[in-house]
């Protein structure tokens, strides 16, 4: 059995980690970590574990990293930064859940989270942990930068048109409507139930930190720089991403090929579903899977096409997606832990 830690057990993400993991046929928990929660045992701050996991959680400490293979960090921004050039000095891999590791420009990082990064020599190591674009080079990576829940919506839904060159990189708008814990489990005035409940709000706009890295992704897989209009919205739902990605179909491109384009990218694809032509993705199909559910139209009035993309932030967009990159580098099943389908209704 494999050994996994978890830093920040007792936040969303990493309460997420841990439902997935003690169903995984091939790891063991060895250490979990909390911040305000330490000393405390996770079933009493995450009651939905109780009757699996019953372990009392630790601070983080460089000790956390030896003598496990992989150690997940669901940490807050910035916190990943403060602890992972400590942490790798052990043989462990690392897969960081934060955005600390995501952009490859230390400067990029700095702008758009208004803090300099710690330790930019690290920025080129880290791996953009987005299996179906980087397995490659996720397989050989010590330290993985998990994708935001926002751009794993959206690349995935791109990035086989931008590879095609079908359409134009500086036309990209995205609209998105996120679940309430995206936001993670610390009190916020907006994400209070009175607030968020049976109302939909936009917030970040023209400053998402998303925004750079879903151009940086998008860009890879494409010929040149893309420009992406990115519109981030709260929906009254506890989980979910509905991503509308449009562009400009360039000039040639058969409006038909669209769809065919995904389904050719994704073949064979564990998680990635390029639904039948008229089915259109909805959350509450991916909800607590690890599933990406894509979708395209095109819209041959305006000449823009239309991808549309569902996951679930928790999953796919964050300890779902991180928990198949560490089976790719454990060399264990892709799948391993994450044969569940959506929980719907
Ligand atoms: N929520 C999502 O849908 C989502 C999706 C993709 C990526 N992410 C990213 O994943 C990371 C975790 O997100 P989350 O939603 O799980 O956050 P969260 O619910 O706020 O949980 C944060 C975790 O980090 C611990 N922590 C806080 N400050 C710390 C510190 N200074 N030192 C050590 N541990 C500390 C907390 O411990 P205590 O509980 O003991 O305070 C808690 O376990 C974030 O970087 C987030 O941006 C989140």
């Amino acid at each position: 059995m494999k050994k996994i830690s978890i830093a920040g057990a007792t936040g969303y993400t990493g309460i997420e980690l841990l439902r997935l993991l003690v169903k995984h046929p091939e790891v063991e928990t060895a250490t979990l970590t909390a911040e305000s929660h330490a000393g405390k045992n996770i079933a009493d701050i995450a009651p939905s574990l109780r009757g699996w996991v019953d372990q009392t959680l630790v601070k983080l400490s460089p000790e956390v990293a030896q003598g496990c293979d992989v150690l997940f960090l669901a940490l807050p921004h910035t916190t990943s930064m403060q602890h992972v050039p400590e942490l790798l000095k052990s043989d462990c891999k690392i897969i960081d859940l934060s955005a600390d590791y995501r952009l490859h420009d230390a400067q990029v990082y700095g702008d758009w989270y208004k803090t300099p990064h710690l330790n930019p020599e690290l920025l080129s190591q880290a791996v953009y942990g987005l299996p179906e674009l980087h397995r490659d080079k996720i397989k050989q990576a010590q330290l993985v930068a998990n994708p935001g829940c926002y751009p794993t919506s959206a690349v995935l839904a791109l990035a086989p048109l931008m590879k095609e060159n079908w359409v134009d990189a500086q036309s990209i708008i995205i609209d998105s409507k996120s679940g309430v814990s995206g936001a993670g489990r610390k009190l916020k005035q907006t994400t209070q139930f009175c607030e968020a409940n049976e109302s939909v709000s936009a917030y970040g706009l023209g400053e998402h930190r998303h925004t750079p890295e879903i151009e940086q992704a998008l860009a890879g897989a494409a010929t040149g720089p893309c420009t992406v209009s990115f519109t981030p919205l709260l929906a009254p739902m506890p989980r979910g991403i509905l991503a509308s990605c449009t562009a400009r179909l360039l000039p040639g491109t058969a409006p038909g090929a669209v769809t065919d384009a995904l389904a050719r990218a994704y073949a064979g694809e564990p998680f990635v579903r390029v639904l039948p032509p008229g089915q259109w993705p909805v959350t509450g199909a991916t909800a607590g899977s690890n599933a990406v559910h894509l979708q395209a139209a095109a819209d041959t009035r305006t000449g823009r096409v239309i991808v549309m993309s569902a996951l679930d932030n928790l999953g796919k967009g964050a300890a779902g997606q991180a928990v198949q990159a560490a089976n790719v580098m454990l060399g264990l099943p892709e799948t391993a832990g994450l044969t569940t389908s959506g929980v719907a209704p």
